[in-house]
């Protein structure tokens, strides 16, 4: 069983849902599975925004939010490993990068952008569930503090590991771009790339040059619009897609947002009763993926017991790999067995 920070487990209803036959991208199935899944997709998170899909992993949407919404000039707040990749994103991308780094462990706030965002700062991005540490900053008031600064700045906003765990308030965060993919929350094989797109960004990618051919928003939103793909598309994914989004409807998201927290709440209370507590400050700590501090766990000769038992989790990362690990709660993934887990992980530290 997978408790990793993604790919997660699949389902085998999922799995099934995949084994459809194929249709080709240019016919009227296709169309009708693609709509279905862009609505879908909006009534889920509330959201009248454009929703597209490119076949890659979410980093694609986040390389094209970039490429799209920056002719020159952006900032990027980060607190973890995942904020720092969308800076040098930007940065490969040749586009000038202001950076306002934030502690490890602790959330990003208004207050760390205050006088940072420039008149001729283009966009802000940032990562609104930080994968490496755990921290699940505000992002309705880190795009308020944006706009307040400069109503024309784009806020670009990486929530892969956000999106369908935790109530990101898609229409008060008023983001430009909001990019996850399918092998995180939404229980899902990886694959797809998902972005919900602003007018704003549509707007201001007619104003910027090389936005590529696989990236270009413009394109993607005259394919989209019909309920085609730009490129060929991960069909049968998308199949999966469309069934896992039923289920999720079916279950409700207020219903699902209590199920990630109630598995973050059995998480933190056993590392506060077995090792050293949670890495991440109180009050901004993830729901999805819990970010354990080691104290004194050999983790690697713990993990390896864990995994001849059946159970995987995931190492640290980053700048704090050595001294935490991670256990992702993911798409499926319910309380009882995130229980299982944890007297796994009991008997083996009784060992
Ligand atoms: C916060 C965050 N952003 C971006 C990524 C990269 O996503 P992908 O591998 O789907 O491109 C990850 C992967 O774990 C992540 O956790």
């Amino acid at each position: 069983m997978l408790y990793t920070v993604g790919p997660v487990n699949v389902s085998p209803d999922t799995l099934q849902s995949m084994t459809k036959p194929m249709i080709t991208h240019r016919s009227a199935e296709y169309k009708e599975l693609h709509g279905n899944i862009v609505e879908k997709i909006k009534k889920a998170l509330d959201t009248d925004m454009d929703v597209f899909l490119v076949a890659g992993s979410a980093t694609v949407f986040n390389e094209g939010a970039i490429r799209n919404g920056v002719s020159e000039k952006c900032l990027g707040i980060t607190n973890g490993s995942f904020g720092n990749r969308l800076i040098e994103i930007a940065e490969l991308n040749g586009k000038q990068v202001d950076k306002v780094e934030v502690p490890w462990g602790k959330a990003m706030r208004p207050e760390h952008i205050a006088g940072k965002v420039a008149k001729d700062t283009e966009a802000v991005c940032w990562a609104a569930n930080e994968s490496s540490t755990g921290v699940f900053s505000d992002s309705v008031a880190i795009s308020k503090a944006v706009s307040e600064q400069n109503p024309d700045a784009l806020k670009i906003v990486d929530v892969v590991t956000a999106a369908f765990a935790m109530d990101l308030r898609v229409r008060d965060m008023d983001a430009d771009a909001i990019v996850f993919g399918t092998q995180k929350d939404l229980g899902l094989p990886p694959g797809l790339a998902i972005m919900l797109c602003s007018e704003r960004m549509l707007e201001k990618a007619k104003t910027v040059k090389n936005r590529g051919f696989y990236t270009d928003l413009l394109k993607i939103k005259k394919q989209n619009d019909v309920n085609y793909a730009l490129t060929t598309p991960p069909v049968s994914l998308m199949y999966g897609l469309d069934y896992q989004l039923d289920k999720i409807l079916a279950e409700g998201m207020p219903a699902r947002y209590r199920r990630h927290e109630e598995m973050a709440g059995l998480i933190e209370h056993w590392a506060d009763e077995r090792l050293a507590g949670v890495f991440p400050e109180e009050g901004y700590r993830s729901k999805s993926l819990s970010v354990l501090n080691r104290g004194d766990l050999d983790f690697d000769a713990f993990h390896k017991k864990l995994k001849a038992k059946g159970y995987e989790i995931s190492n640290g990362y980053g700048d704090v790999k050595e001294k935490t690990f991670r256990i992702g709660h993911m798409g499926d993934v319910t309380p009882d067995g995130i229980r299982e887990l944890l007297g796994v992980m009991d008997s083996i530290m009784e060992e």
